[in-house]
């Protein structure tokens, strides 16, 4: 198969960051390219985390826009695009595992369209794996350029060859482009793009480069959009949420952000990710004066050891991150915080990781996302020595969530016999004639109740049982 590379990644491109503002550029597609996928299906594989569900929101709209239509079976559509993730090993191992069961579709269906996108193509050796021995993927595009996808579909539909165009340089703002949005009463909303933090282990800021904001005007006026449309609650999204702004020419910063979406009528707004380290006041002050801002915040610390962390690039302290949620829980005492951590960091010794354990029991968790330190190439961690085994490496996690799942039921227990509002979400799967939805403070919420005019609807809840992954309760007539 003939290959056409418009772009390849390089991890030197992706290092750098220069200090210009990156323009925003606004979508429009050609006329040529406007039925390109008429008559045909499409299904979107999406991994990773919620910018990638974003992103796969995007492209879906792109593509319906040319005419393609969501397949109704997804692993035998016209076109499969896998969205992938890059965050760690085990993530892109179930991705090749997926690229094996589509060969054979595609050997039974020789018509049928591969693409690979998003973060694993951003790497180097997996877009170089893919050109050497997956001959079976059509088209190779990366997190910069979902615009282009029309001008390269076409192109492989033409060519037939192997079309490869991943950037590794910052990438405009795209706005304007069209978005199919999986729910009609939750919304992503992104606000910036990229990381500029360089934690040491990880590969985000190689695979979404530089930091940049979108315009507050392109972002109001998308949730204004959202408020129109009758969505209730929205999710801002960044890999640091609270640096939004910080690369924009007027001065404007995320807790300008919150008191302004405040206004707009949605009902909730929540946020991730936020960096403990640009954690600021004014943020603070927004989730106490604010009502739509929900008394939850995901405030990743990755370890309880003051070495670890400084190994981790990751500028600040144990103690510097208890003063921090101690001062927000001042002003929002019945804030739920969750977290997330990262055992087995290269040389971590049983003392460095004592200390996450104790920051857990301090930090009073109500959840966690737990994972084994992962090996990613380019990333400055991945040089550095280790001399632990995967065994001592699999015992800390299991015994560092016994403690994370105890904050979870705590935080469960503590909404015992109260009446919550739950955002409904459709029925669960937690039994018959039941549905669920969260919480303001995000609690997994089930109740009997099979009315689905409920759906997109806050409901009061009365809490009856508090489990370790969820509640049940009972609806309020
Ligand atoms: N920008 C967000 C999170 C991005 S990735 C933040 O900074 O909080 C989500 C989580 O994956 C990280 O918080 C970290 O705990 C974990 N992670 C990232 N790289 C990893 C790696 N190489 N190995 C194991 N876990 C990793
Ligand atoms: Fe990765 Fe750190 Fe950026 Fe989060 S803040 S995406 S962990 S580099
Ligand atoms: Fe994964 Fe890329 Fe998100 S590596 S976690 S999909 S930014």
């Amino acid at each position: 198969m003939k290959n056409i590379k418009f772009a390849m990644p390089s991890l030197k491109d992706a290092r750098m960051r220069k200090s210009k503002i990156v323009p925003t550029i606004r979508y429009t597609v050609e006329e040529k390219y406007k039925t390109l996928g008429l008559n045909k299906s499409y299904a979107i594989f999406t991994y990773g985390c919620q910018g990638n569900e974003a992103d796969s929101e995007v492209m879906a709209g792109i593509l319906e826009e040319i005419g393609y239509e969501k397949s109704s079976d997804p692993m035998n559509a016209d076109l499969v695009i896998l969205n992938t993730c890059a965050i760690r090993e085990n993530a892109e191992q179930r991705i090749w595992g997926v690229l094996g069961q589509l060969k054979g579709k595609k050997r039974e269906n020789p018509d049928m369209l591969i693409g690979i996108a998003g973060c694993m193509p951003q790497e180097e050796n997996t877009t170089n794996k893919i050109l050497e021995s997956y001959g079976f993927i059509d088209l190779v595009i990366g997190t910069h350029n979902k615009n282009h996808l029309p001008k390269l579909l076409f192109e492989a539909y033409m060519t037939k060859a192997k079309v490869v165009e991943v950037i590794s340089s910052e990438g405009e703002i795209l706005e304007d482009a069209p978005k199919v949005r999986e729910s009609h009463h939750k919304a992503w909303v992104n606000i910036m793009y990229g990381c500029d933090e360089f934690c040491t282990y990880c590969i985000v800021p190689y695979t979404r480069g530089k930091e940049r904001s979108r315009a507050k005007e392109d972002i109001l006026k998308e949730v204004e959009e959202l408020v129109s449309l009758g969505y209730k609650e929205i999710t801002l999204l960044g890999q640091n949420v609270n640096a939004y702004g910080k690369d924009l020419e007027v001065k404007y910063t995320f807790g300008d952000l919150l008191y302004d979406l405040d206004k707009t009528g949605i009902q909730r707004i929540r946020y991730t990710t936020s960096h403990p380290r640009d954690l600021d006041e004014l943020t603070m002050q927004a989730m106490h004066d604010c009502k739509s801002v929900m008394p939850h915040l995901h405030l990743p610390v990755q370890s309880g050891d003051n070495e670890i962390l400084r190994r981790m690039n990751r500028k600040y302290t144990y103690e510097v991150y208890m003063e921090k949620i101690n001062q927000l829980r001042k002003l929002v005492p019945d804030l739920a915080l969750t977290t997330d951590i990262i055992v087995g960091f290269p040389n971590e010794t049983k003392e460095q990781f004592a200390n996450t354990l104790k920051l857990v029991q301090n930090a009073k968790f109500e959840g966690a996302y737990t994972f084994i330190y992962s090996k990613r190439e380019g990333t400055p961690a991945a040089s550095m020595p280790d001399d632990i085994t995967e065994e001592e490496k699999h015992k800390r996690l299991e015994e560092l969530n016994i403690y994370v799942n105890q904050g979870y039921l705590e935080g469960h227990k503590r909404f015992l016999n109260q009446v919550v509002e739950v955002l409904v979400d459709g029925p669960s799967k937690n039994g018959e004639g039941m549905m669920c939805g969260y919480t303001p403070h995000l609690k997994l919420t089930h109740f009997k109740c099979e009315d689905l005019s409920l759906i997109g609807q806050i409901v009061k809840i009365k809490i009856t049982e508090a489990k370790t992954w969820f509640m049940i309760g009972e609806l309020c007539e």
